[in-house]
């Protein structure tokens, strides 16, 4: 009882937070950057908004500790998110989690080394590869049949993999997918912990997960020996703000720290880092009682959804691929030939209803702990109303999260960081078949990259890609946007 009380007096606190407003109460004279010294010089206008934030946008003076070197208010902050996340050693990130998965992809591999990677995961896994001249070994994820995309990897297809390459330092995959699809992340963890390696979690879309008993336990809970949580996006931290979360001893830890030292800003936002503070303790204090007001909400949405036959949205069953859906992401997968998910979401815009992405089947709406029951009846509302035309079958074109799992795997002709090394031209699209890519080319969103730097450009990914420029899909990682030509090693 004792242990508990101490435990809710911690996390009650906020000392990274608290730290930045006593140095702003003290009406200091700021001999130090950054040059708007304390919100004194700004632009008049812009200050109207930023304003209250601009005394707390500080840096590394004394008594507010040092990211690089944490030994004060941002090591005790840390250690607070580390207990509250189930975790041993918790860091902050001011890159996203874009940045954790890449340090921990240079912590794990020296050049030339093995890391099992999920096909489907975020181009930062990828750059973190190129970075640390890495070899990847991709496993393709189990696809939805319902919906088409791409949810997680099979238990057997990565214990597979490891027989086969038994030399891999890590298992890196994504869960939840950006859909909320999740895996049995503690059988996977048993998995690859029985060839004695590190399974790290792009846990982008998880960071609420562990918190109600409705919704899954998180990959610290799961036995997983690192995670990195966006938790700008399904938390409360401002954007940019991720956690890195650690446990066991397979990670070098000095090496990831050296790595994260080397990537991240030497000026991090203090004003960000303190949103971190502030959204651990708004998760333990606010947030569950959040949770509980707004998941009635979405299960009597999705219950009214039910009822419209031109849509549906994907359902945990015994058949399903997935073994987790988390119940804060609507994906409207869209049963009609009438209207694209890229139509929905302009008639969703035009009543100010801004989902998270669109593709040409469906449409992803993010909710969390701050979404309301009129943001909810909203929803409700618009979509009722729309009656698209019956004309039976789906909307036929591609969907960017759905292209068959097959699809994702090519030869791999060429290291992918010796492809960026190399010398390139861009040559037209139509003529690329048989030639190595030199870049990346994710479409985007969710950011999965259907080529990568050095993989030969096969007929299939050719058929794709023709097919997504119709579509005018946005590309990112191309030196064309609209793909009229792509870049090729020579
Ligand atoms: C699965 C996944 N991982 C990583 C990231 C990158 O996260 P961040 O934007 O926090 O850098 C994203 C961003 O969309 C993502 O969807």
């Amino acid at each position: 009882m004792v242990s508990k009380d101490a435990f809710w007096q911690r996390q009650r606190r906020a000392p990274l937070y608290e730290a930045l407003v006593r140095h702003s109460r003290r009406q200091p004279h700021p001999f130090h950057v950054p040059g708007h010294k304390m919100g004194r010089s700004f632009d008049r206008e812009g200050k109207q908004q930023y304003g209250p934030l601009l005394p707390l946008d500080l840096t590394e003076l004394s008594g507010l500790d040092d990211l690089h070197q944490p030994e004060g208010v941002i090591a005790e902050a840390q250690a607070l998110a580390a207990e509250a996340y189930g975790a041993e050693e918790t860091r902050f990130l001011v890159g996203g989690t874009t940045v954790g998965n890449i340090a921990l992809i240079l912590a794990v591999c020296r050049p030339g080394e093995k890391i099992v990677i999920q096909r489907n995961c975020h181009k930062s896994v990828y750059h973190g590869v190129i970075l640390a001249r890495a070899n990847p070994v991709f496993v393709v994820p189990a696809v939805d049949p319902a919906t088409g995309v791409a949810a997680g990897l099979r238990q057997e297809d990565v214990e597979r993999t490891l027989k086969e390459h038994p030399d891999a330092k890590a298992v890196f995959l994504t869960n939840p997918t950006y859909y909320g699809m999740g895996i049995d992340l503690r059988q996977m963890a048993d998995v690859v912990h029985r060839f004695d390696i590190p399974l790290l979690v792009d846990e982008a879309h998880g960071s609420h997960f562990g918190f109600h008993p409705e919704l899954p336990a998180s990959a610290m809970q799961s036995g997983a020996d690192a995670a990195v949580q966006s938790t700008h996006k399904m938390g409360t931290a401002m954007t940019m703000c991720s956690m890195l979360h650690l446990r066991g001893q397979r990670i070098q830890r000095s090496r990831l720290f050296q790595a994260l030292g080397m990537i991240q800003s030497s000026s991090p936002s203090y004003a960000l880092l303190a949103s971190l503070d502030l959204a651990r303790r708004h998760m333990l204090t606010e947030g569950v009682s959040e949770l509980e007001r707004v998941l009635p909400l979405l299960q009597r949405l999705r219950e009214r959804l039910a009822s419209l036959s031109w849509l549906a949205l994907p359902e945990l069953t015994e058949n399903s691929v997935f073994a987790t859906l988390d119940p804060f992401k609507l994906m409207l997968d869209l049963r009609t030939q009438a209207l694209s998910g890229y139509e929905l979401q302009q008639v969703l815009e035009e009543h100010a209803i801004f989902p998270e992405l669109s593709a040409s089947r469906h449409v992803l709406l993010a909710a969390s702990t701050g979404t309301s029951a009129a943001d909810v009846e909203k929803v409700w509302q618009v979509l009722e109303r729309i009656n698209p035309p019956q004309t039976g079958g789906v909307y036929p074109i591609i969907q960017t999260g759905g292209i068959p799992s097959s699809s994702f795997l090519r030869e791999q002709a060429m290291a992918m960081h010796e492809a960026l090394d190399a010398d390139r031209a861009p040559i037209p699209l139509e003529a690329a078949e048989g030639c190595i890519a030199a870049e990346m080319v994710i479409p985007y969103p969710p950011g999965i990259p259907l080529l990568v730097p050095g993989e030969r450009i096969d007929r299939q990914a050719l058929e794709w890609l023709l097919a997504m420029r119709q579509q005018k899909l946005r590309f990112h990682g191309v030196h064309d946007p609209n793909l009229a030509t792509i870049q090729i090693v020579t």
